[in-house]
């Protein structure tokens, strides 16, 4: 069983990053293999609107997108991972998913077959703020992803009030929560 991480921040070891350790941790204490994409290292371009793929199912900007479609497509389970942005993921990881347009025209409009949808998925989020809506946007922008490359929205870790780079380690419950999430995740 494969896991694949999607990192949105651009802080390395902050929040987002050690809560995804602590998912794959967990999917690892049930045999899954994990890999990380840490998506502010890579250059992915912002979808430009020139719909190639309604052609063949494939995007015509050549970048580190082409080595992350395969992966999205073979994973068993996918993990976004972001803090809030402006009440949104990040640019970073918004880029990424905007890019899927290319698999979301393969399966609405090109009619492929979609991959295994025992295929799952789960968000994790974190944010500084206690807003109630602070991760409704991101849920429904996450959710639709999914939808478009094949996987269930099946988990989601939403962590309000967390702020400085590492603080989350002294939230009580968030680092084992992740932990759960990622064996539950890897049980099914
Ligand atoms: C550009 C920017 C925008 C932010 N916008 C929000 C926001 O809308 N709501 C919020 O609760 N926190 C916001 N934050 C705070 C981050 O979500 C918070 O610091 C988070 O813990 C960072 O996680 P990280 O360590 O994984 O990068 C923002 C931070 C930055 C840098």
């Amino acid at each position: 069983m494969k896991a694949l991480g999607i990192m949105g921040s651009p802080r390395i070891s902050g929040n987002t990053d050690l809560l995804l350790d602590e998912a794959f941790r967990g999917a690892q204490s049930q045999g899954a293999e994990t890999e990380k994409i840490m998506v502010d290292k890579l250059k992915i371009a912002p979808c430009r609107e020139y719909y190639g793929c309604l052609r063949d199912g494939n995007c015509v900007i050549r970048d580190d997108m082409d080595d992350i479609y395969p992966k999205l497509l073979e994973a068993d389970i996918v993990i976004v991972a972001s803090p809030m942005f402006f009440y949104g993921i990040t640019a970073q990881v918004k880029a990424l998913i905007d890019r899927c347009q290319a698999l979301w025209a393969r399966r609405y409009v090109l009619k492929q077959s979609p991959p295994d949808s025992a295929r799952r998925g789960a968000f994790i989020a974190v944010g500084a703020t206690r807003g109630k809506q602070l991760f409704d946007g991101s849920i429904l922008t996450v959710k639709y992803f999914f939808q478009a490359i094949g996987v269930d929205y099946a988990e989601e870790l939403l962590v309000r009030g967390v702020d400085d780079r590492g603080e989350i380690k002294e939230h009580p419950t968030a680092l084992s929560d992740a932990f759960e999430l990622g064996k539950r995740l890897a049980q099914e």
